[in-house]
């Protein structure tokens, strides 16, 4: 009787070993038949109580090979049907079609203005210089020879911090041209990009913040005719090889002699438009011959050294280069605007 048994589970173990289920449907049939609750070794389990008790261990031993053996088999057919579909999923797939295009991003004008404005001067030598936002009075402008009680403090009005009449908002990229000069010794050519504020009422011509790109060249003998120069590099570079530029006297306290640039205008080429405001120039920036005195109150001689500087807004060169009316679309990030700038830069 209990050799009957045990050829029963060898039977059971060729029967198992033989099967070969080829889908998800079949698999699942097949470990109901052999491996369910009731299914074909649970049922031969109960033949236990039949095995005389001297060969119940081996009998016992027997049966958990079996299932142990059905088990694997079942997992071996399992992935084999995994990986066969799979390989037909990708039997639909053609590796020779065209990519999806990915859509291409835009930069913000005032990205695409100042990328442009640092390639120029780089061609000319000047570096890069980057500095905090929150200055101290003393960098924004008593370094800069605008003291205390200087009437041209009216000039920038200018957001202090809380309850402080130190610390600000720097309201021009000049103090990064102080603090250059403390840290560095002559020859100094830097330009020095970044955002600016002002307590100014916001409107279409105006902001409260807004970027700058200021130069500064310090050296032996660096004259008023290497400043125009480099300016007139710089506007034919930006607006075109037959741009004339006009310097017109003007006033900063840290430079002296102190001029303002017209560029001709580079929409009607000078004839006159509303652009120009039918005078053929636009203005541009502020420049001038480093104060002796900002020399000085850096530690710089400047029986030795002279130098130059200039500042311009970023915003207003976007403005005039991409004919964008109002200040403020630079800043309020509206999609439908940005994506209007392409990438390219
Ligand atoms: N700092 C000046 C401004 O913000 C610009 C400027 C820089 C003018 C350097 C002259 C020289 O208005």
């Amino acid at each position: 009787m209990a050799d009957q048994i045990f050829q029963k589970v060898a039977d059971l173990q060729a029967q198992i070993a033989q099967a070969n289920p080829t889908t998800p449907e079949a698999l699942e049939a097949f470990r109901i038949q052999y491996l369910g609750t009731k299914g074909a070794i649970k049922e031969v389990f109960k033949y236990f109580k039949e095995i005389p008790n001297e060969r119940k261990k081996e009998f016992g031993q027997k049966m958990n090979a079996l299932k142990e053996f059905a088990n694997q088999h079942f997992e071996h057919l399992k992935s084999q049907i995994e990986s066969a579909g799979e390989q037909q999923e990708g039997a639909d797939l053609d590796l020779t079609a065209p990519g999806e295009p990915l859509p291409l991003g835009a930069r913000h004008p005032v990205s695409l203005t100042l990328n442009r404005i640092i390639d120029i001067f780089k061609k000319l030598g000047f570096s890069i210089a980057e500095d905090r936002e929150i200055e101290d009075d003393w960098h924004n402008f008593t370094a800069m020879n605008t003291p205390e009680d200087h009437p041209a403090r009216d000039m920038q009005d200018t957001y202090y911090l809380r309850n402080s009449t130190e610390m600000l908002l720097r309201t021009h990229t000049s103090s990064v041209q102080a603090r250059t000069m403390m840290r560095q010794k002559p020859p100094i050519r830097i330009i020095a990009p970044g955002r600016v504020y002002r307590n100014e009422t916001i409107s279409a011509r105006s902001h409260a913040q807004f970027h700058q790109v200021e130069g500064l060249y310090v050296d032996k003998d660096v004259s008023f005719a290497d400043l125009k120069q480099t300016l007139l590099f710089f506007a034919r570079e930006m607006y075109g090889e037959k741009t004339k530029i006009r310097l017109r006297p003007s006033y900063f306290p840290f430079t002296e002699p102190s001029a303002e640039v017209d560029v001709t205008c580079f929409i009607c080429d000078g004839d006159g438009c509303n652009i120009c405001k039918y005078t053929g120039w636009v203005e541009i920036l502020g420049c001038g011959m480093v104060d002796p005195a900002v020399l000085k109150n850096v530690g710089i001689d400047p029986d030795v050294y002279s130098g130059f500087a200039f500042g311009m807004g970023i915003e207003r060169q976007a403005m005039l280069q991409y004919k964008i009316n109002d200040i403020r679309l630079l800043f309020e990030n509206d999609a439908r605007f940005l994506k209007q700038f392409s990438s390219a830069f």
